[in-house]
């Protein structure tokens, strides 16, 4: 039987290759799970009485691309949160992001680019479905450091033009899974011109947006509008999924320039799930609500005031700007992963599963990443553990 050999060198996704790791060992004590960025504050108030009030339309094929509702609701909140005025043909519902982010490189990556192979630039670490997007279409994925080096983001200016000029399509993760740093505006316009340069488009994976410290992280439309960009330079991904606790929803969005968001809808068309009317309901419901996201953003930064006191002391520490990722420094992720397991029952992922090797260096490697979603009790006596376990 022939099988695609353009996924086999997919390492297996980083939550089977924990359970590789710990899972025939014994926890040291009652386990606390901080790997999986799953929101676990409260589902919002209205998610309940809107999918009872909707539930008859459960029986109606969706809308592709969106309700005009729902679109009009995402299209207010952009307005709110970046001064950027799009009409509906700019934007796309999506299943969450994790899908939107996949299909961008069917959507847009072209067969070729200037007559070579095209590449995908995208942050090492990074969220893991951006590689597996770029094969997909038979790119190939370039892993740019994000590092303590390059302050946590990807340097793609330092990148050289061969690579540039083959490059079609440059993922972004701003707050950053799982460095937790923030791209200035600074930066992105300077991305943006890169993009300009060597035609290619950014697509901006914002899902923590509204996570965050101190103050709300600029986002690529918004410097793409004051820069007077083209519209096709970037496309902007959020999700419920973070905002608004809603992880199970599957609700997100793709903002962009029109061109761009035909493809999407045309490729959704012919083979992706439209979201649920009731869901539809909810989403509208969610990004015309801001009172629940400051609310559960609160709760955030009480959690980052918690780790900052816990690891006031430990060298290297750094708390995160955005989202709600801890990315710990350690000499061996794995070793410290199992180490943590065995002797506390906290449970973290390591830094190397959500990173490749390039050159033979794993850029994740001296990290593990912990996430502050569990409340916050629990999360305090985790951190605790791990910190006089692994730094005490
Ligand atoms: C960086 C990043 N992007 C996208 C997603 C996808 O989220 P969703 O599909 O729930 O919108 C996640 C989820 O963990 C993420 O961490």
């Amino acid at each position: 039987m022939a099988f695609p050999e353009r996924f086999s060198n997919l390492p297996d996704y980083a939550f089977p290759r924990l359970r590789t790791l710990l899972d025939h060992h014994e926890p040291g004590g009652e386990p606390i799970v901080m790997t999986i960025g799953e929101p676990r504050h409260a589902v919002p108030d209205f998610v309940a009485p809107t999918l009872q009030a909707h539930v008859a339309e459960f029986g109606k094929y969706p809308p592709n691309e969106g309700t005009p509702g729902l679109l009009a609701a995402i299209a207010g909140w952009l307005r709110l949160r970046y001064g950027a005025d799009l009409g509906p043909d700019r934007i796309m519902v999506l299943n969450g992001t994790r899908e939107g982010l996949f299909d961008a490189c069917m959507a847009l990556c072209p067969e070729v680019k200037n007559g070579r192979q095209p590449v995908v630039l995208m942050p090492n670490p990074f969220y893991q479905p951006y590689s597996a997007a770029a094969l997909s279409v038979g790119a190939e994925p370039v892993y740019v450091p994000a590092t303590a080096a390059t302050g946590f983001l990807p340097d793609y200016t330092a990148l050289s033009p061969d690579i540039l000029d083959r490059t079609a399509l440059a993922y972004l993760c701003s707050p950053a899974n799982p460095q937790g740093s923030v791209a200035s505006r600074d930066y992105i316009a300077k991305v943006l011109a890169l993009a300009e340069k060597h035609d290619f488009i950014l697509l901006s994976d914002e899902c923590y947006s509204e996570i965050w410290r101190d103050h709300p992280p600029v986002g690529a439309l918004q410097v793409a509008d004051e820069v007077g960009a083209d519209p096709e330079r970037v496309a902007v991904f959020h999700s419920l999924s973070k905002r608004s606790n809603l992880p199970g929803l599957r609700s997100g969005f793709v903002a962009g320039g029109p061109e761009a968001i035909a493809r999407f809808r045309q490729l959704r068309s012919y083979g992706g799930a439209p979201l649920p009317l009731p869901v539809q309901h909810v989403s509208e419901k969610a990004w015309s609500d801001e009172a629940h996201v400051e609310a559960s953003r609160a709760l955030y930064q009480e959690k980052f005031r918690v780790a900052d006191k816990v690891f006031a002391r430990i060298h290297g520490y750094q708390g995160p700007e955005g989202g709600f990722f801890l990315w710990l420094p350690v000499d061996d992720g794995e070793t410290a992963a199992l180490r943590l397991w065995r002797e506390t029952g906290v449970r973290v992922l390591p830094g190397a599963y959500l990173a490749r090797d390039v050159a033979g260096h794993n850029p994740g490697k001296g990290y593990i990443r912990v996430a502050m979603v569990a409340p916050k009790e629990e999360m305090q006596r985790g951190l605790t553990q791990l910190r006089d376990c692994l730094y005490g």
